[in-house]
Parts: C-alpha cells; structure tokens; sequence
C-alpha cells in the first residue's frame, strides 16, 4: 500500500490555506493509504520560539488537526521531535546538500532579505530536514499547496542523489499530492499573494462570525468593472477565488454574472462569503474547543503517533546506516 504524509510547522493556528492547500486531501487519502501526519516542531525553531510557545502551539495545531478530521485510528498522528530518526537522516542528507543549490531556493532567498539577523543554518538546511521528513516513511504523495513545490522539488533530488551515490534504489521520489489539477494557492484578503500566518492576512479556523465578517468586510476591492466580462484584477479574483472554495456553484455564478453585467456590489458578496466561511468553519471551531479541553486523549494520541512513527523510522534507519557502511 502506498504512504501519504503531510506536515504542518506549529506557528500559529490553522487558516483556510492550511486546510484546502494540504489537510482536505490528507482527510480525503487516510481512508486508502498508509498515512502519516505531524507536527514540524524542528522546523518552527528557526524563528528561535520560546519553549512555552512550542508547547502550547504543538498542542493547539494538533486540536485543530484532529478537529478537521484526521483519525488517529487511520492516520499515523506524531511530533516531529519524538522521532529522533529523522535528525540523523537529516545529518547524512546534509553531507549530500550543496551550498549553492540551498542558497538559491526562493524561500531561504526571501528569508535572507525579511530576517537579515537571523539567517541560521536551519534555514539554510530547511530543505534537507523536509526531505528527511518525507523519505523517513518513503512516503510516495504529499498533499501540500503550491508554496511547498520548490522544497518538494528538493525532496525528489535528495532521495535521487543518496540512491545514485549508494547505488541503490532504496528511496522512493515522493510527489506533491492536490485534489484538483493543480497545486492550490489559497489567495488572502490583503489584495495580493497567499493566504500565510506571516502574511498577516489569514482567516483562521478558530475565528467566531463577528472575527470572519470584519476580515472579510475589509477586504480589498475596486470601484467594480466598467465593461461587461472585463478580466478580474488580483484583488477581486482573490475573493471569487474564496467564493469558489467555500460557498456553492450557484453562489459563484450569482456573483460571476453580476461582475459580468458591471451590476456586482461588493457589499453582497463579501456578506455571502462571511456566511459561508463561517458556515464552514463553525463545526470545526466547535471540535476544536472541545479535543483542545481533553489533554489525556491528545496526549495519548501522540503518544500512539509516536511509537508507530518511530518503528517506521527506526526500520529506514537501520536499513540506511547500512547502505552507507555504518554498523547497523
Ligand atoms: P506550513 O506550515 O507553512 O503549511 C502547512 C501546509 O499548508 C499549505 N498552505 C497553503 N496551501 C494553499 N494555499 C495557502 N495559502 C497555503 N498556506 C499554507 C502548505 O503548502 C503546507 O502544505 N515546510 C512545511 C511543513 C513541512 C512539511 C514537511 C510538509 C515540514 N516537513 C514534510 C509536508 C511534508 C510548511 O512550512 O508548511
């Protein structure tokens, strides 16, 4: 049977992004595949978190996660962290990663020029650790929204380039994993971009009505189109963007004809979209509250998560300490 594993970095609560770019598919696969999910606690330590505040975020995304419907009884739910695996494979595929093909990745080039104090080598190798992630489970599919393409992308080239070193056909080259045809960016209200914790601009699945309508309301619009079926500017896509994800076909076309009639308000369609996100977000919200008040059962979730996570990774371990000629 095939292996999907996803992740998520525990710096914030999940948004709208998180959920259509990566979890709905995860949520769809658990039922047919082999499947692992966890938290990428390493990885959020390039922003040098407290520990208070890794703690309290790991509990919260691993909330929300199982409030979206991941099943622990399906689905492999662990910390990063618990599966001590996954740093030493990271150690051998850093002897692998080369300086320049690190520095040119866009998100480290973005990070260079946003956070010049801190450009630490956890950010530099923040690709070798996702490969590591990934390959640990020899997963095959990764749901992940377009972001992650250029670190999937690495991820295939380091599990390439430790089987062409060895000479073996030992790691599978995962690949990115989307419902649709292609990966998806959900856009944010800001006008431009994606929807990101960083980007200030996100609506999470925790936001009540009243914090889902005041996001929405203001959202960045126009004087509305002149012409009849005039091509949406970057803003006004972005919302019809959202309409598509989150209200129903009927919803979109109302809205589509109007703008295409010159007679949309945006007024109308920003109401509709509150409602309709929030219509989605509501069951969830209350999930959520509810497994967030039962720390033994997420505890024990993890610590289930954990042990299957760590004989899966301890079995690559063992396989791949002796390819590279260590005692095994
Ligand atoms: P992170 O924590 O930024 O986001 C988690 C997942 O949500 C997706 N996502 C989006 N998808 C569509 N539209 C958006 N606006 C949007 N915002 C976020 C991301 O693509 C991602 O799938 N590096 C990863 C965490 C990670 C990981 C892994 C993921 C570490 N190791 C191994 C998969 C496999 C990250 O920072 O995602």
């Amino acid at each position: 049977m095939e292996t999907v594993l996803s992740g998520i970095r525990p710096t914030g609560n999940l948004h709208l992004g998180n959920y259509f770019g990566a979890v709905q598919a995860f949520v769809k696969l658990q039922h047919a595949y082999n499947c692992f999910f966890f938290i990428a606690d390493w990885h959020s330590l390039t922003t040098h978190p407290k520990p208070d505040n890794i703690r309290n975020s790991v509990k919260i995304i691993l909330a929300e996660y199982l409030a979206c419907g991941i099943d622990p009884e399906k689905a492999t739910i662990y910390v990063q962290s618990d599966v001590r695996e996954v740093a030493e494979l990271y150690l051998y595929l850093n002897m692998n990663a080369y300086l320049g093909e690190l520095e040119r990745v866009t998100s480290f080039k973005d990070k260079v020029r946003s956070q010049p104090d801190n450009i630490n080598a956890g950010l530099l190798t923040y690709p070798s650790l996702m490969a590591a992630d990934i390959i640990i489970h020899k997963a095959h599919k990764v749901p992940v929204g377009k972001d992650q393409e250029q670190n999937m992308e690495m991820a295939r080239r380091f599990a390439r380039r430790f089987n062409m070193i060895y000479g073996v056909e030992y790691f599978t080259e995962p690949q990115s994993f989307h419902l649709t045809d292609k990966a998806m960016k959900v856009p944010g209200l800001d006008g431009s971009g994606k929807m990101g914790k960083s980007e200030g601009n996100a609506i999470y699945l925790i936001d009540d009505e009243k914090t889902i309508k005041k996001k929405v309301m203001k959202a960045v619009t126009d004087s509305g189109p002149t012409e009849p079926n005039s091509e949406k500017p970057e803003a006004i896509a972005n919302l019809f963007t959202l309409l598509e994800i989150v209200s129903s076909k009927d919803t979109y076309d109302y809205f589509n004809e109007k703008y295409n009639q010159c007679e949309i308000r945006y007024g109308d369609l920003k109401k509709q979209l509150a409602e309709d996100i929030n219509a989605f977000c509501s069951p969830i919200r209350k999930r959520i509250i509810e497994i967030a008040s039962d720390e033994d059962y997420m505890k024990k979730v993890a610590g289930l998560g954990a042990a299957k996570a760590r004989e899966s990774a301890a079995k690559t371990l063992r396989e791949v300490r002796e390819i590279i000629g260590f005692r095994s």
